[in-house]
């Protein structure tokens, strides 16, 4: 099969441009520019990048960021404190609190301690809650990326059989239940499957749409996959890579070479759902500064 990319670069650079040029039209009426905040503890890797990504994007769209650094040892008490400090800044219109914490503070503490009116991440119960029933919310960037992703490329969805590889709170079980929302994209038949399932092979290949959130390395193989069926990665594996600068490269959950001739559509690594995952915390910032959703 002759597959297509399904190209989260472009779309984010495009959706980008969109935002740009709505919050300069904010800016010349003399409007509040969109205030996305972000607490970042310790130094892991992977999260420095995230949240430098997020910063930057802001700049590049023209919102105000503020990143609030702490270091591994704060204690609970101290971030929610902090918490509680963004949640009163009439200024921030959003933040997040990046994940994973250290092990000393309870990630769900700090979540529900977030004002889900401010919650862009979507990951406080009431924004998990609503999402889950179909009510305006803030759905989680990543799930959300996917959804824009599969819009802009017009997948057919209704009445396809989805196979969500993974029930994480971030990514499988809310991917899972919008995929099965009476909405465009949405209206599927979706099978979720996770490390304790039997019958992984005989599900992924009944399905239309995979997508698959794993986190292990070139899980979905070539002979895993029906002829013409969309796959959508969502692994971002950091491999030992002498050859890069950095010492690392990013893999994602889907062995590519194998995978992509079977395909009708594929969403690459890097370059598929990771830029997907930061321009819609964008959108959700936008959406919080115009008080779109709540207020
Ligand atoms: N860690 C991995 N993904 C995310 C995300 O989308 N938001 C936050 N806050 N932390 C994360």
């Amino acid at each position: 099969m002759d597959y297509k990319l399904l190209d989260g670069k472009a779309v984010s650079a495009q959706m980008k441009k969109e935002m740009a040029e709505e919050v300069a039209c904010v800016k010349a009426e003399g409007g509040k520019v969109p205030h996305l905040a972000a607490i970042l503890v310790g130094h892991d890797g992977g999260s420095e990048t995230y949240v430098a990504n997020k910063v930057r994007t802001c700049e590049e769209i023209g919102f105000k960021s503020t990143l609030i650094r702490f270091e591994s040892d704060v204690t609970e008490e101290e971030l929610l404190r902090e918490v509680d400090k963004l949640n009163n800044d009439p200024d921030v219109d959003g933040f997040i609190v990046q994940l994973p914490l250290p092990k000393h503070i309870s990630e769900q503490k700090v979540i529900e301690a977030i004002d889900y009116r401010k919650d862009v991440d979507g990951f406080h119960p009431i924004n998990v809650g609503r999402m889950s029933i179909g009510l305006p919310c803030f759905i989680s960037a990543t799930p959300a990326g996917i959804l824009e992703l599969l819009k802009r490329y017009h997948i057919e969805t209704r009445g396809k059989h989805c196979v969500v590889l993974g029930r994480s709170n971030i990514v499988g079980k809310p991917m899972a239940t919008l995929m099965m929302q009476k909405a465009y994209p949405g209206d599927c038949t979706v099978t979720v499957c996770h490390s304790r399932s039997q019958n992984l092979k005989e599900m992924c290949l009944q399905a239309d749409i995979i997508i698959v959130a794993l986190g292990v390395p070139e899980f979905l193989k070539g002979d895993m996959v029906k002829e013409g069926a969309v796959v959508v990665d969502v692994g971002t594996t950091r491999v030992p890579d002498a050859t890069r600068k950095s010492g690392f490269r990013l893999c994602g959950d889907v062995k590519f070479d194998e995978v992509a001739p079977k395909c009708a559509y594929i969403s690459p690594v890097p370059g598929g759902v990771g830029p997907m995952t930061i321009i819609s915390l964008m959108r959700n910032t936008l959406l919080a500064g115009k008080k779109a959703i709540y207020e």
